[in-house]
């Protein structure tokens, strides 16, 4: 992996732009052209953003440009021809995967909230890129979709674990194996979605949602969101002592800095 700023270049051949203003960090999927589909360089510069995020950044808002947030995997990287500058999809190890997950995984990191604002398809890569953020706030055209199945491979950037946590394993097992589409209003039936607003309310509705996550105290954001990550998979005890653990450490901080 390369070291140091990522390049204008790397961003364009990523298909990504990012813009960090004070506390909040948007990453947009910047090739509407072709439905902002993913490349392997996506996948590893967004680890990379990952890597160099500015300290001070507390909410990543992902977002795409145009009429769809993902149409998931760039399809020419199955045919022979492939996408002029990323690799051959040849047969790989479990190290090639783990460089790409990279590229989602750090979204869950208790320093910062992730927000997924999602407007039409989120398809495959581009559904897995939703879930891996924390919160989901879509558009009512919204169409997720996990179609890997259809292609003959699982879904594997990172998005099993959060479907079966939000929906559950047979609707998980459903969804995955029809790769039939899901409309705003099961969306957030599902939980797959935390508000549905008109398109053009998109942008207001996830600028309302950042405002009031920076209205809370970075250290007591980070607390909060590491402790309901946890709590899924502690027993009703270690949880008890996880919230313990944490309200210690935040009245400990000086009174002055108990609020954002
Ligand atoms: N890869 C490459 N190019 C794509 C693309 C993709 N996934 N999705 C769309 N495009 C391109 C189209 O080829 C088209 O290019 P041209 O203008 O040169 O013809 C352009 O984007 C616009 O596409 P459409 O005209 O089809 O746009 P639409 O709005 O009518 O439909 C769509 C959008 C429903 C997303 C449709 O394009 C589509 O079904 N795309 C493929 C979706 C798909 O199956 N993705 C793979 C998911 S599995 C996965 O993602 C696996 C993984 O992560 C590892």
């Amino acid at each position: 992996m390369a070291d140091g700023p990522i390049t204008d270049a790397e961003f364009e051949q990523a298909g990504l732009r990012l813009a960090v203003d004070g506390a909040v960090a948007t990453i947009t999927l910047a090739r509407p052209e072709r439905r902002n589909a993913l490349t392997f360089s996506t996948w590893r510069t967004l680890a990379r953003i990952g890597d160099t995020l500015p300290d001070g950044v507390r909410v990543v808002v992902v977002r795409g440009e145009g009429p769809a947030f993902s149409a998931g995997i760039d399809l020419r990287l199955f045919t022979a021809e492939g996408v002029p500058g990323e690799d051959a999809l040849a047969p790989r190890d479990e190290e090639f995967i783990r460089g790409l997950q990279a590229g989602y995984l750090w979204l869950r990191r208790p320093d910062i909230v992730s927000v997924a604002a999602v407007q039409g398809h989120a398809i495959g890569g581009g559904f897995q890129l939703a879930l891996a953020c924390d919160l989901r706030i879509v558009a009512d055209d919204v169409k997720f979709a996990m179609k890997e199945p259809a292609l003959g491979i699982v879904p594997d950037l990172t998005g099993t674990k959060p479907l079966v946590d939000i929906v559950g394993v047979p609707r998980a097992l459903e969804l995955c194996l029809t790769t039939r589409t899901v409309f705003a209003d099961e969306a957030a039936r599902l939980g797959l979605a935390e508000l549905v607003v008109p398109v053009a309310d998109l942008g207001k509705a996830v600028d309302d949602l950042v405002a009031a996550i920076l209205a809370v105290r970075p250290s007591t954001a980070a607390a909060t969101k590491r402790l309901l990550r946890a709590a899924p998979g502690n027993t009703l005890e270690e949880q008890s002592a996880a919230e313990r653990r944490e309200q210690v450490a935040l009245l400990s901080e000086p009174a002055g800095e108990r609020s954002a």
